[in-house]
């Protein structure tokens, strides 16, 4: 797969962004040889640079962050294409300037006219850069393709998601709009498809009658960093579990999908997000927390409401526990608990399936002592790979029974490389394979399913406190020990 014949056009070029994933991203995508020898990179931004400074830019983000080896003769090749346009995102003569440097890239680099706009900026600036798009006769490419890609924050609830969504169908078919949420772009969470949908043994299984509940992980060691302008306000919810977590639910939940092809694989993911619901009532069946100062990798950090940038009364969530239902036949009774938190004790997402316990076990209550729920826990990062616990007798003379596990690990098995997740969404982009993007109806239904937690946790003052480094607040661990559940340690 070698996208063909096309520029890209990034707004947002300083973006932490921009440096950390989406340039490395690209020369890795050049190094690896899966872009067309003319691909061009049109960086637009107000700084008052000439194409030179955009390529200096961009050069350190790729030492920085790439993941393959810088080579030269790569760069060389790549920087070729490198263009600059200094410009407000409001202002005409900029975009007309932009359709200039677009239409000469055609005649001397061969881009065939087929032009992706990458935003990366917030959401608060999409209308102005696709107001101006079209206005300048951008977005319609006649036989070549234009699409625009879009990041999260999709919004920060259902309503200003729908506008957001507004703005963009204003200007371009949703067909053209590509959403990224870089989960769908990591190998373990496809593998979710590939696990439940290739094998047989799984999916017999996978299902209210030998599924006791799932839980479903997304654990971060790291504070907020220099994101504090960004993520106060948001919290873990909107942050992560509206995009992220919920899109691993969906996955795992979903059913079959006659095919792989993004109509009907959406289609199912849809289908089953319109049968999530909260679990409740939301006082016992969500939790959340905010981190106090503690210790992480064997420092000091101090807590979130010290973090530079944070407001000292911020009741802002670093951490979002949920319940979650599935009303369909597959999943009735079933719960589904979703956590994300920011300095926790270590960094770690899963999703695990969690099973009944046999409905009647011939040995002694001492010899099961150690036996615990079998289990299915598809370890999505950083360790990536599948454990499946069950149960084994312990070699000796007397019948003892305790848990023991199989392991699949990437590392072990793959000598294939596994491209990081930008790199296979802007292959995707630029092939216009739309499968791991989601579509706006996927977006609204997720904030839909969130909205009620985000307003009752509005009315319901300060967060509670978690020392850094440790698993959450002790609600959190209540609200499962009310159904007689344990959250993993993984
Ligand atoms: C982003 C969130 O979407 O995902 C960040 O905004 C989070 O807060 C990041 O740190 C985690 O991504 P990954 O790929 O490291 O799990």
């Amino acid at each position: 797969r070698i996208a063909g014949p096309c520029s890209m056009v990034l707004f947002g070029v300083t973006g932490d962004l921009s440096r950390k994933k989406i340039m490395p991203a690209i020369y890795d995508l050049a190094n690896r040889g899966l872009l067309p020898p003319g691909f061009s990179l049109v960086g637009f931004a107000r700084r008052d640079w000439e194409d030179q400074d955009f390529a200096v830019i961009v050069e350190q983000a790729v030492r920085d962050h790439a993941r393959t080896e810088f080579r030269q003769e790569v760069w060389d090749q790549l920087s070729e294409g490198f263009r600059f346009v200094s410009g407000e995102f409001d202002d005409g003569a900029a975009f007309a300037e932009l359709r200039t440097t677009l239409s000469d890239l055609d005649q001397e680099r061969g881009t065939g006219g087929n032009h992706a706009f990458y935003l990366a900026i917030p959401p608060g600036m999409f209308g102005s850069v696709v107001g101006q798009l079209k206005e300048y006769g951008l977005v319609d490419g006649g036989d070549a393709w234009r699409r625009v890609v879009v990041e999260k924050p999709f919004g920060r609830d259902l309503e200003s998601a729908r506008e957001l969504n507004q703005v963009l169908a204003d200007v371009f078919p949703e067909s053209a709009v590509f959403r990224i949420d870089h989960y769908l772009g990591k190998e373990t969470v496809q593998n979710i498809l590939a696990l439940r949908f290739a094998n047989t043994i799984f999916e017999p299984i996978w299902n209210s009658h030998y599924v006791d509940h799932v839980q479903i992980t997304m654990a971060e060691d790291i504070g907020i960093g220099g994101r504090a302008g960004y993520y106060d306000g948001i919290g873990a919810a909107r942050d992560v579990i509206q995009n992220h977590l919920l899109q691993l639910l969906a996955l795992v939940a979903m059913e079959e999908p006659s095919s792989f092809g993004s109509k009907f694989l959406r289609q199912e993911k849809q289908k089953v997000l319109s049968s999530v619901q909260l679990s409740r009532p939301l006082n016992r069946t969500t939790a959340r927390g905010q981190y106090t100062s503690g210790w992480a990798g064997g420092e000091k950090v101090p807590g979130f409401l010290e973090e530079e940038g944070i407001s000292a009364d911020s009741v802002t969530e670093t951490y979002a526990a949920i319940t979650l239902q599935v009303d369909n036949r597959r999943w009735a009774g079933v719960p589904f608990y979703l956590r994300a938190g920011k300095r926790l004790g270590r960094r770690v997402t899963e999703v695990a399936v969690v099973f009944k316990r046999a409905p009647h076990v011939p040995f002694t209550e001492e010899s099961t002592e150690d036996l615990t729920q079998n289990a299915v826990v598809i370890r999505v990062q950083p360790d990536e790979g599948m454990t499946v616990r069950f149960g084994s007798k312990v070699p000796g003379t007397a019948m003892e029974i305790r848990d023991v596990s199989m392991d699949f690990a990437y590392g072990g098995t793959f000598t294939e490389h596994s491209p990081e997740a930008y790199e296979r969404l802007i292959l995707d982009v630029l092939l216009g394979d739309p499968p791991l993007f989601p579509r706006h109806e996927e977006v609204e239904l997720s904030w839909e399913i969130l909205d009620p937690v985000l307003e009752y946790w509005a009315g319901q003052g300060r967060p509670e406190g978690y020392p850094a480094g440790t698993w959450g607040p002790a609600s959190a661990d209540t609200m499962l020990q009310r159904t007689d559940r344990l959250w993993r340690r993984p």
